[in-house]
């Protein structure tokens, strides 16, 4: 029994919840980065659409600033020309993560790039199905959409449970990162089912830091603080 505890507690030090911020922008990513918590990053051609038209150096910024897995989308809609763009992008770094989107011909690719040893992250992910297929195929990373499923009346959350129990049961390597994330619960839930990534818009990851009371208190603090000063000054 507490052979079997020890060994739970030691299998667990290796798991850690990663947190990748959900932008194309530099200075969003470089203050995440400064925090000293981020692990890696996810764009889509959404979030690059709002960022200078230059993908190229703006990719290439961002690689070179993160030590973490970049996911950059293909934009191909046929196997082959998802493959030749994914061979491409993981030239510019090593830490490249092809994004593909979950299709019979996304999934030929990831099928074919894991088999050269190029990461990808299976992107628009909305069932469990989707996602074990997926995971059967190779892919490094899935990513469910939490939020648009709960704009649309499912409940993203139960889906990131499911593919977590899938996954448990065959000790599939494939992580998932909770994506379309929309507000701090989302993220907390999801670290309470164990999911290995959360990827955070940075308005949501700067509202995980925040509590009334700490403000309060820190507040409360300064204020002790400088009665302290004042008293010894007259003594
Ligand atoms: C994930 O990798 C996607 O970039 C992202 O989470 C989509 O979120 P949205 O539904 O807010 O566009």
């Amino acid at each position: 029994m507490y052979l079997l505890k020890y060994f739970d507690i030691m299998a667990l030090r290796w798991l850690r919840v990663k947190f990748f911020i959900d932008t194309a922008n530099v200075e969003q990513i470089r203050e995440a980065k400064d925090w000293g918590i981020l692990d890696g990053v996810t764009t889509n051609p959404t979030l690059v659409a709002k960022e200078e038209c230059d993908f190229g150096s703006v990719a290439k910024e961002i690689l070179s600033l993160v030590d973490g897995p970049v996911s950059l989308e293909a934009v191909s809609t046929d196997a082959e020309g998802m493959v030749k763009e994914a061979r491409e992008l993981s030239k510019m770094g090593d830490n490249v993560v092809v994004k593909i989107p979950m299709t019979p011909d996304g999934i030929r690719a990831v099928k074919q790039l894991s088999s050269e040893g190029v990461k990808t992250n299976v992107t628009l992910i909305f069932s469990a199905n989707q996602a074990l297929i997926a995971a059967k195929a190779g892919a490094t990373y899935v990513s469910p959409f939490l939020g648009r499923l709960d704009d649309q009346g499912w409940d993203g959350l139960m889906l990131v449970e499911d593919i977590m129990e899938v996954y448990r049961n065959y000790g599939f390597e494939t992580e998932v990162i909770a994506a379309s994330i929309r507000h701090p619960i989302h993220v907390i839930e999801c670290a309470k089912m164990g999911c290995h990534i959360a990827t955070v818009p940075y308005g949501v990851l700067k509202k995980m830091f925040k509590h009334t009371l700490t403000d309060k208190g820190v507040r409360a603090f300064l204020k002790d603080w400088e009665k302290v000063q004042e008293k010894c000054k007259k003594k």
